[in-house]
């Protein structure tokens, strides 16, 4: 079967995607305006934002294994929109804390950053994820050239770890459901890791991809969130 007709099939992916990804904000939006969410309906819509991030930034993840393992091509077409979704929810996350909970005032914001650890995890998360989001354009990827774009965007991975870190911080003690979500991670790194080489949906090249080189970053980066706790 040629690429042009596996590319044509399932028109409504994208589509049903994209819907499904957005009905969690609306249903947030109107249970914001009924009363829906609860006695602290600030806390309640941060943290159910920060859940759908976290979800749609691990599914970003398991996409690639997805087409390594059973070989199919739809999990690829869908890869960026997913990931640009969880960046969504992110920043819709990051806006209700900035903008609602704390009233856009910068120095509580930076005291909390500097002074709460499981907060200090989610911005760096959330700071990892910007230039994502920033250069997941074609043009960026033509700009950069496949291999450094690739590379950049494994900065996914401590991104992802990072959000289980601040998810298992927050919840202090029954860590039970961030730890599924760890799980979850360590799964799909471990996939990765024994798979050496990825296939690039659009020119079906091989390229390297989780080599020591690019994971050492990472590694980095995680020791020294280990050291401020
Ligand atoms: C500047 C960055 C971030 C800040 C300031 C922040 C702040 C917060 C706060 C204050 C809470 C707890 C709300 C409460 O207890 O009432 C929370 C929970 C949470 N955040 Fe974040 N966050 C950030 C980034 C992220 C990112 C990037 C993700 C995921 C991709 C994320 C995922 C979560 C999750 C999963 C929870 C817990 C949800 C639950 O308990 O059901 N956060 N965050």
């Amino acid at each position: 079967m040629t690429a042009m007709k596996r590319r044509g099939r399932l028109p409504w992916l994208a589509p049903g995607v994209l819907v499904g990804s957005l009905a969690p904000a609306v249903a947030i939006v109107m249970r914001a305006r009924s009363g829906g969410l609860g006695a602290n309906p600030i806390a309640e819509a941060l943290n159910e934002l920060g859940l759908v991030a976290l979800v749609l930034l691990i599914a970003s993840l398991a996409l690639t294994p997805l087409r390594t393992v059973f070989e199919w091509g739809w999990p690829i077409r869908i890869r960026r929109l997913v990931g640009l979704l969880a960046f969504f929810y992110a920043a819709l996350h990051v806006s209700v804390y900035a903008g609602l909970d704390q009233a856009f005032d910068w120095r509580a914001i930076a005291a909390d950053v500097s002074k709460r650890k499981f907060i200090f995890v989610g911005f760096a998360a959330f700071t990892l994820l910007i230039p994502l989001a920033v250069t997941s354009t074609n043009a960026s990827v033509r700009r950069m050239g496949y291999v450094k774009w690739s590379r950049l965007h494994t900065l996914v991975y401590p991104a992802a770890l990072l959000a289980v870190i601040h998810f298992v911080w927050r919840v202090k003690k029954d860590i039970r459901e961030p730890m599924v979500y760890g799980l979850i991670l360590g799964t799909l790194l471990l996939v990765r890791s024994h798979s050496p080489f990825a296939i690039d949906a659009r020119t079906d090249q091989a390229v390297e991809w989780l080599s020591p080189r690019h994971c050492a970053p990472a590694s980095r980066l995680t020791s020294r969130v280990f050291q401020i706790s």
